[in-house]
C-alpha cells in the first residue's frame, strides 16, 4: 500500500467552507482531517457538530477525526452520527483508553490512539494490537502552522520497531509540520499517513500541492 495524504482544514477558509472542501474532493486525497478541539485539552477551540454535519453534507473523503478533547467516550456515539470513518482518541485525555477503542469498533469506525511530543511511543505496548492507526503529533496539539519537532523521526523508528514486534497492522499517521521538505524522511523513518494544513492550504495550488504530496516517491 502507498502512504495516504489527509489534509486538515484547520487552517482552510471557513468563509468559503464549500468551496474548500469541494476542492479536496477533487484532489488526491485519500482523507479529510477534522481537527476538534476544546480548549481545555489543548488551548485553543475549533468547531462542533453543526459545522461537521455540513461537511459531512460535502465531502466525498471519508472523516478522519482527531479529538483533541478531555473524555473522548463522552461523544464517540455524536461522532459516529456525524459521519466519523477513523475516529482517533489521545492517549493522555482517556482514562479507559481500551474500552474506548472497543467502543469505537462496535460502531463500525476505525480506531485511532494520539500521543503529544512528550508521551514515549512504549506507552502503546499494551493497546497497539487493538487500534487501526497511531497518530504521532510532530508538533504541539493546538494550531496550525508550527514547526515541525526533529525528535519526531526517532519516534516514529520506535514506534515502527513496536508494530513489527507486536505483529500489528497499525498505521503511523503524523500530523504537524508537514510539508514537501520533510515527507521523504518521514517515509523513509516509515510513516504511512500524512496530515497537512498549511503547506497545502497556503499554497498556491492545494490540487497540486496534495498531488506531489500523495505521488512523492522516496
Ligand atoms: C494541530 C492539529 C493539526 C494541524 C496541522 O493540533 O492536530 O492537524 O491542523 O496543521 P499544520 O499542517 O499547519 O501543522
Ligand atoms: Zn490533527
Amino acid at each position: 500500500m502507498g502512504h495516504l495524504i489527509s489534509p486538515s482544514i484547520l487552517n482552510a477558509d471557513f468563509g468559503n467552507l464549500e468551496n474548500q472542501i469541494e476542492l479536496i474532493n477533487s484532489s488526491k486525497a485519500d482523507w479529510l482531517h477534522l481537527d476538534i478541539m476544546d480548549g481545555v485539552f489543548v488551548p485553543n477551540i475549533t468547531f462542533g457538530f453543526h459545522i461537521i454535519k455540513q461537511i459531512q453534507h460535502i465531502s466525498k473523503k471519508p472523516l478522519d477525526v482527531h479529538l483533541m478533547i478531555v473524555e473522548p467516550e463522552r461523544y464517540i456515539d455524536k461522532f459516529h452520527d456525524h459521519g466519523a470513518s477513523i475516529l482517533t482518541i489521545h492517549y493522555e485525555a482517556c482514562m479507559h483508553l481500551h474500552r474506548t477503542i472497543e467502543y469505537i469498533h462496535t460502531l463500525g469506525m476505525k480506531a485511532g490512539v494520539a500521543l503529544i511530543p512528550h508521551s514515549p511511543v512504549h506507552l502503546l505496548e499494551d493497546i497497539i494490537q487493538d487500534v487501526d492507526l497511531v497518530l504521532l503529533m510532530t508538533v504541539n496539539p493546538g494550531f496550525g502552522g508550527q514547526k515541525f519537532i526533529a525528535n519526531s523521526y526517532a519516534k516514529i523508528r520506535k514506534l515502527k520497531e513496536l508494530i513489527l514486534k507486536k505483529d500489528s497492522k497499525t498505521l503511523i499517521e503524523v500530523d504537524g509540520g508537514i510539508s514537501l521538505d520533510n515527507i521523504g524522511l518521514l517515509l523513509d523513518a516509515g510513516a504511512d499517513v500524512f496530515v497537512a494544513g498549511t503547506s497545502i492550504f497556503k499554497s498556491d495550488d492545494p490540487v497540486e500541492t496534495i498531488r506531489l504530496l500523495k505521488e512523492y516517491k522516496k
